[in-house]
């Protein structure tokens, strides 16, 4: 254990997904993905950007790569885009796909940096979509070809694989809300997806586990368990059924207990469940990677068609980052020992944990400075609530940082900045942060 709480042989990392970072959307026969069409249709994106060019990652990550050497972490979280393997979601590996990802792993691996790819953070090739997307089972089947496709290409090489990403944001922000891609607007679809999302991850599970695979597999998930505004028992039970879709629905599958009754219950899901795929879903995993950004604060409100789970989110008072998120540092330590204790993973990582702040600049001899004192508070006081988990015993073995990089976020653009490190939008340059040195000094054990 080192001085500052933390085991010698935790992970320390960062965070990105493909479509945020890559750009390069035509290039080495690339198919296009639902993000593709979603991003260029009127009104979707709020600062009316999108991803065709993003950090331009696809080409500079050598200096993404180095970037992350000079902060000295040992490992990069970062996506597989879907349609640069396969465009249309199908059929034989595009090669060049391949390579790509080949070489990243290859660079990443030559500075001591372990690889670990998600196959799956929500570029869905269009193709698929036109034919239903996740809301149709034949998506869970193509995914667990691809799954096989990577696991053979990089098999050898990678020893963390991530099914899919936050699969609440694919399902309900997705095919419920309307906010991400495909931009639908239907619950019945939002719940379907939610299974055929959960057969994906398992049938990927069957596949690393049938094909020999040395490492760990897991799924990445971004669960709630909200606050009860007071102490009544109908604020308890509020802050209860308002916590079922963002783990129980999840979790419970995952670890074999099939989907929670009251969540179904109350929302009327119809999961189209066939013979075998909970014995799927439920394939052992070597962890579970959480994301965490905030924690809200529910009161009961009346059940209806609109409100079936009868809560509502109101302010703490706590401040809140430029997301509008209330930031509650204590809310990851209270998260991460929950899971621990419910479902008992083998080991949890946070797979994000990050803030979007407005930057600071200034100049000194010619030089230009970036000054984030917001993200550094944010990044230090999560980072604590790390520690006090793994002081109660939670087996927390990792953090990554959301984001190496400023990205494109998703419905919001390229306006919110989640990254220790700033990229001009025009020359592509990387601009450190104040946080960058921060990080460097936390994973160096000299900054806790
Ligand atoms: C998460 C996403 C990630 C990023 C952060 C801010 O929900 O997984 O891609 O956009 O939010």
């Amino acid at each position: 254990m080192r001085d500052d709480g933390f085991p010698d042989d935790f992970v320390w990392g960062c965070s990105a997904s493909s479509y945020q970072v890559e750009g390069a959307i035509r290039e080495d026969e690339r198919g296009l993905s639902i993000w593709d069409e979603f991003s260029h249709a009127k009104g979707m994106i709020r600062d009316g950007s999108n991803g065709d060019i993003a950090c331009d990652s696809y080409h500079r990550y050598p200096e993404d790569i180095a970037l992350l050497s000079r902060l000295k972490a040992n490992a990069y979280r970062f996506s597989i885009a879907w349609p640069r393997i396969q465009a249309g979601g199908r059929g034989t590996p595009n090669q060049k796909g391949l390579d790509h990802y080949s070489r990243f792993v290859d660079a990443l691996l030559e500075k001591n940096i372990e690889p670990w790819p998600t196959l799956y953070h929500w570029d869905l090739p269009l193709e698929l979509q036109k034919k239903g997307g996740w809301a149709e089972r034949d998506t869970a089947y193509r995914f667990a070809e691809y799954a096989e496709i990577m696991f053979r290409c990089l098999g050898s090489r990678v020893k963390h694989w991530t099914s899919v990403n936050e699969p609440w944001c694919s399902a309900f922000l997705g095919y419920r809300e309307g906010e991400h891609a495909p931009g639908l607007r239907d619950p019945n679809l939002a719940y379907k997806s939610v299974h055929h999302l959960l057969l994906a991850h398992g049938l990927a599970d069957q596949a690393f586990r049938q094909g020999g695979m040395q490492g760990d597999f897991g799924i990445v998930v971004n669960p709630a368990t909200p606050r009860p505004a007071n102490d009544s028992e109908e604020c308890r039970q509020a802050a209860h059924r308002a916590s079922l879709e963002r783990t129980a629905l999840w979790f419970d599958p995952v670890f074999g207990r099939g989907y929670p009754n009251e969540y179904v219950r109350a929302c009327g899901a119809q999961l189209p469940i066939e013979a075998g795929d909970m014995d799927l879903i439920s394939l052992p995993v070597d962890f579970v990677g959480l994301n965490y950004y905030l924690e809200d604060t529910v009161v009961p409100a009346l059940k209806g068609p609109d409100n079936p789970l009868g809560y509502r989110i109101v302010s703490s008072g706590a401040p809140k980052t430029e997301m509008g998120w209330e930031i509650v540092p204590q809310g990851l330590q209270r998260l991460i020992c929950t899971i621990a204790e419910e479902w008992k993973p083998k080991a949890l990582y946070v797979t994000e944990n990050g803030a979007a702040f407005h930057d600071f600049r200034s100049v000194q001899g010619g030089t230009e400075f970036i000054h984030d004192a917001g993200r550094i508070a944010y990044l230090r006081d999560h980072l604590h609530a790390c520690r006090d988990a793994i002081a109660l015993g939670a087996p927390l073995k990792g953090y990554f940082v959301w984001s190496l990089l400023d990205n494109f976020e998703w419905a919001w653009g390229l306006a919110m900045k989640f990254g220790l490190v700033a990229v001009d939008e025009k020359t592509q340059e990387r601009i450190p942060k104040d946080s960058f040195a921060f990080y460097r000094d936390a994973i160096a054990g000299s900054a806790l």
